[in-house]
């Protein structure tokens, strides 16, 4: 298993990798893809995620208890921020990035000059980017208090603990899903957005 400082260099690879694979596809595809390998499992499992969370709070006993409160403000997130956050993405964000990119298509099937599609531009993508660094906050809150691993091996029955892996899980995929969205997916509708704007092509 990798130490702090090789499990933080494996993550910046894996990044690094991300960007990479996804800086130079369609923006439509990569959307498609942040749906079906981020929002949707997400959609699938937070409702019983949020239920262990509720479970797992009830069980702690001695030193544990600490980590009451850092599991109800993960709770809370996972009930309501998160999915919201998710919802204002697909019904706000994300289709006016896909307007963007029709309204390019068809000004260069026609040869014209570059021109904003009508009804406002990425008027969301603020309050996007607010929840982003909630999320991230969060996420950090848990590993300076390294919740994961303080969690307890095994349920009050002797059972492994449902909740590690799955927490693991969640934290990874939250940091992958958060950086494609920030660190290529924004920047490059911004772009093709200021492109449009300035009737450049
Ligand atoms: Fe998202
Ligand atoms: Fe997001």
């Amino acid at each position: 298993m990798p130490d702090g400082n090789g499990a933080q260099l494996h993550e910046k690879e894996k990044l690094a990798e991300l960007r990479r694979a996804w800086e130079d596809r369609p923006l439509g595809a990569m959307i498609d893809h942040i749906l079906d390998r981020y929002h949707t499992p997400l959609h699938r499992d937070l409702p019983g995620l949020v239920d262990k969370i509720g479970s797992a709070r009830k069980e702690l006993t001695g030193p544990a208890r600490e980590l009451d409160r850092p599991l109800r403000d993960l709770e809370e997130l996972l009930r309501t921020d998160l999915p919201d956050h998710l919802r204002a993405e697909e019904e706000a964000l994300f289709p006016r990035i896909r307007a963007h990119l029709r309204a390019d298509e068809s000004r260069a099937e026609r040869g014209e000059k570059a021109a904003a599609p009508a009804g406002g531009g990425l008027r969301s993508l603020g309050r996007i980017q607010d929840d982003h660094n909630q999320i991230m906050d969060m996420l950090i809150a848990l590993h300076a208090e390294n919740v994961l691993d303080r969690l307890p091996e095994t349920t009050p029955a002797g059972d492994d603990h449902p909740l590690r892996e799955d927490l693991k899980r969640l934290v990874g995929d939250l940091r992958e899903h958060a950086f494609l969205e920030d660190e290529v997916l924004f920047p490059r509708a911004v772009a093709l957005e200021k492109r449009l704007r300035n009737g450049t092509s």
